[in-house]
């Protein structure tokens, strides 16, 4: 059941075209990465899905609630942590927290334990009762996911989370994010530079100028640009190879003095290769790509030069990329 659904929707400041023609659905408790280059239109898309922003075209809705039109069943069933702090750094984590409370009209009697409780999840009960600004960034970023939650929200929107934390901040607030489908029931709707952060989401959406160019499970979408591949060394590659392809069907090459076949899957193909060379095997790695390397062949600076048609498929794109660049 998709618990956010887009439709068409555009946005242009003038000349400048921020989002054009997206549609995309986000299933009901999963985690959902959009990501993109620096201007590609990330946070004008969730503006308009949170009501901040009106499109200049086209339609959304959250928990069946239209965001042109229901704004308020829409702020109802929504959290957000804003690309920018947005906490008051003079009132404690508890103040900040109860604050929030009053605004979304939590239940007196529910306040309390509800906002106990989000703070427990984030880790910061301990810290509730101190001053916001002698936190440290990862602090403010966790204590803004449980800012987030107080209301009981459908979408938890996180415009990218973890920007400008250290790596252990990183990894620490992810385990929170990561655990919010299955403890709080919440859909997470989330933007990040870090390609290895998207990772963990159940879905992605690539953005670019505006334009989504790419959209699968990151599984999808580095199977797309190519599979995995087997670096062999042997004590007679010209044979190993002709065997490589004899019986086991792929299409090998040598190359400074190493075999390297492409494969599907790289963890089930390398034993079979194994064993049928036996002992003439020297050496052996195997690569797999990367979400870096997709984002990169679909992002990078070279695909500028490429027309990107959104309504192409991946393969297509890098495709179009590859002809151009002579890599086919
Ligand atoms: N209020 C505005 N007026 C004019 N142009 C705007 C406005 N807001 C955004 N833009 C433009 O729209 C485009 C998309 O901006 P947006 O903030 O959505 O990008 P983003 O993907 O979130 O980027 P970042 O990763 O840097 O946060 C950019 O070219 C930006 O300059
Ligand atoms: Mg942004």
């Amino acid at each position: 059941m998709p618990v956010i659904k887009i439709n068409n929707l555009s946005k242009s400041y003038g000349e400048i075209h921020a989002v054009r023609n997206v549609s995309l659905e986000v299933a009901k408790g999963s985690i959902f990465g959009f990501l993109g280059p620096n201007g590609a239109g990330k946070t004008t898309t969730i503006n308009i899905l949170c009501t901040l922003l009106k499109p200049t075209s086209g339609t959304a809705s959250i928990a069946g609630y239209d965001c042109n039109t229901e704004s308020s069943g829409v702020r109802n069933h929504i959290g957000i942590v804003f690309q920018d702090t947005t906490l008051d750094k003079d009132l404690t984590a508890y103040e900040n927290l109860l604050f929030h409370a009053y605004l979304y009209s939590v239940k007196r009697k529910d306040r309390k334990k509800k906002i106990e409780d989000s703070l427990e999840f984030v880790g910061l009960y301990e810290r509730r009762h101190d001053l916001v600004k002698k936190f440290s960034g990862g602090m403010k970023r966790r204590l803004e996911v449980a800012r987030g939650l107080i209301h009981d929200p459908e979408v938890l929107f996180l415009d990218e989370p973890t920007l400008g934390l250290d790596p252990q901040s990183r990894s620490n607030l992810w385990e929170f994010i990561t655990k919010l489908p299955e403890k709080q029931g919440v859909t997470v709707f989330m933007t990040t530079h870090y390609m290895e952060e998207a990772e963990v989401c159940d879905q992605i959406a690539i953005i670019d100028r505006g334009s989504i160019i790419a959209q699968g499970t990151p599984n999808e979408l580095k199977k797309s640009i190519g599979g995995d591949i087997i670096y062999i060394k042997t004590s007679d590659n010209e044979k190993a190879a002709s065997d490589i392809e004899k019986l086991l069907n792929l299409k090998p090459t040598i190359k400074n003095g190493e075999i390297y076949v492409t494969v599907e899957r790289g963890d089930t193909c390398l034993p079979e290769l194994i064993r049928t060379l036996g002992e003439s095997v020297l050496s052996v790695r195997l690569q797999r790509p990367t979400l870096n390397d997709v984002f990169l062949q679909l992002t990078g600076k070279q695909i500028r030069d490429v027309e990107i048609s959104a309504g192409a498929t991946l393969k297509e794109n890098v495709r179009s990329h590859r002809r151009k660049f002579g890599r086919d």
